[in-house]
């Protein structure tokens, strides 16, 4: 039997981790730690809240003493952390919460774990679920981010991220703690929170509102589906190599007009509109202050080691996507309601 610890599990990717693993094995333990920030969502785990082999505690991970005892009550051995504050412009609005959060967060977990396996890491397994975004930002040059590629944070988020990451190595480097990394590219599919590109701009379709276009759109962004990601991170998890960094991607690069654009398409044909109508709502705004140009992964090695690659072509992702959307209104509604669209507003107002 393991007794696995999810952090973060009622998030966007978290929730999808955390079904896979528990349809996918009775025999493991899951417990779900979360502290349902605005981007935590136990609507997300329905499905899943009354099987025997879950649990959910809500907790923040920053608790240390918490931590301790829920490591001890619940004997943990396997730990997959994806708890984290996740968007690149609430890091621009509010830095401090990203390094609580991200930084202290993650020692914090850390050094429990650290403590309670001390002395007998047989079995057991600190695996960090990190971005592509540490890696900075790469040119239009057809390069891409393999695991020997520098560490170049530029955002709060990505600094915040590639700071955890290192503490992590740090670990595995000084005290033996058997970890693994993984760094993957932007992900999207269902129950993604709407401040993301790809849900927010099909719900501003949906309502007609405008669509707010950084810059000239020109950035480029590699996609991969969710639940690829999931696949993945059950892989490496059961066969990674201990004290290694695998990036996950989809060999999908987009600029990010041209993905709008699909978004309109897909969106546009979904609720019944002739092709094209959407694109009235786009609308380009100011820059992201340090906007990375453009994100691309080489997930050769994992190809490679592990055998993943992704199983969804990009057009199919997308539109199963957009599909899961309109027919889950009530949950887009209920995720932006009150305390979001405040934020939203505010934030779209003062660019
Ligand atoms: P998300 O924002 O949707 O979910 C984060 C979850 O963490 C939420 O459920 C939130 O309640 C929880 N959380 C936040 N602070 C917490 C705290 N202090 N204690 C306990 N729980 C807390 O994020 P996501 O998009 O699902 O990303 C999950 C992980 O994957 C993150 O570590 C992120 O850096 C990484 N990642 C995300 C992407 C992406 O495209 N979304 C790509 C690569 C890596
Ligand atoms: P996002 O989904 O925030 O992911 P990340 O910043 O982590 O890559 O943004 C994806 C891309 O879309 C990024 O280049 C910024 C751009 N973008 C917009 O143009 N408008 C928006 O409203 C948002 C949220 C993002």
């Amino acid at each position: 039997m393991k007794r696995i610890l999810i952090t973060g599990g009622a998030g966007f990717i978290g929730s999808h981790v955390v079904r896979l693993f528990v349809n996918k094995y009775p025999d493991y333990h899951i417990i779900n730690l979360d502290k349902l920030t605005y981007a935590g969502n136990l609507e997300n785990l329905k499905d899943v809240e009354n099987k025997s082999n879950y649990t959910f505690v809500k907790a923040d991970i920053c608790d240390f003493n918490t931590i301790l005892s829920l490591f001890k009550k619940y004997e943990i051995d396997g730990v997959l952390h994806l708890a984290a504050e996740s968007h690149v412009d609430r890091s621009i609005k509010d830095p401090f919460t990203f390094a609580q959060t991200n930084v202290m967060g993650t020692l914090s977990l850390l050094q429990v774990a650290k403590e309670c396996w001390q002395g007998n890491f047989e079995n057991k397994l600190f695996y960090h679920i990190s971005t592509d975004e540490v890696y900075g930002a790469l040119q239009f040059d057809g390069t891409l981010f393999t695991e020997q590629t520098k560490y170049d944070p530029h955002s709060p988020y990505s600094a915040s991220k590639a700071s955890s990451d290192h503490f992590v190595r740090a670990f595995h480097d000084t005290y033996g703690l058997p970890v693994v990394i993984t760094n993957c590219s932007n992900n999207y599919g269902p129950y993604q929170f709407p401040e993301k590109l790809i849900p927010l701009f099909l719900n501003n379709i949906r309502q007609k509102k405008p669509l707010p276009v950084y810059g000239k759109g020109e950035n480029v962004r590699d996609w991969l589906y969710v639940e690829d990601h999931a696949r993945a991170i059950d892989l490496i998890f059961h066969r990674g190599k201990i004290g290694d960094t695998y990036n996950i991607g989809g060999f999908n690069e987009w600029k990010n007009i041209d993905l709008i654009k699909v978004i309109i398409k897909v969106t546009d044909k979904l609720l019944g509109n002739s092709e094209g109508t959407s694109e009235a709502l786009i609308t380009f705004v100011t820059d992201r202050a340090g906007h990375d140009l453009r994100y691309a992964i080489d997930s050769n090695k994992l190809k490679n080691e592990l055998g993943w690659q992704p199983s969804l072509q990009f057009e199919e992702g997308i539109e199963k996507t957009v599909r899961w959307y309109l027919d889950n209104q009530a949950w887009i509604d209920n995720v932006t309601s009150g305390e979001y669209e405040r934020y939203y507003e505010q934030m779209y107002r003062n660019r």
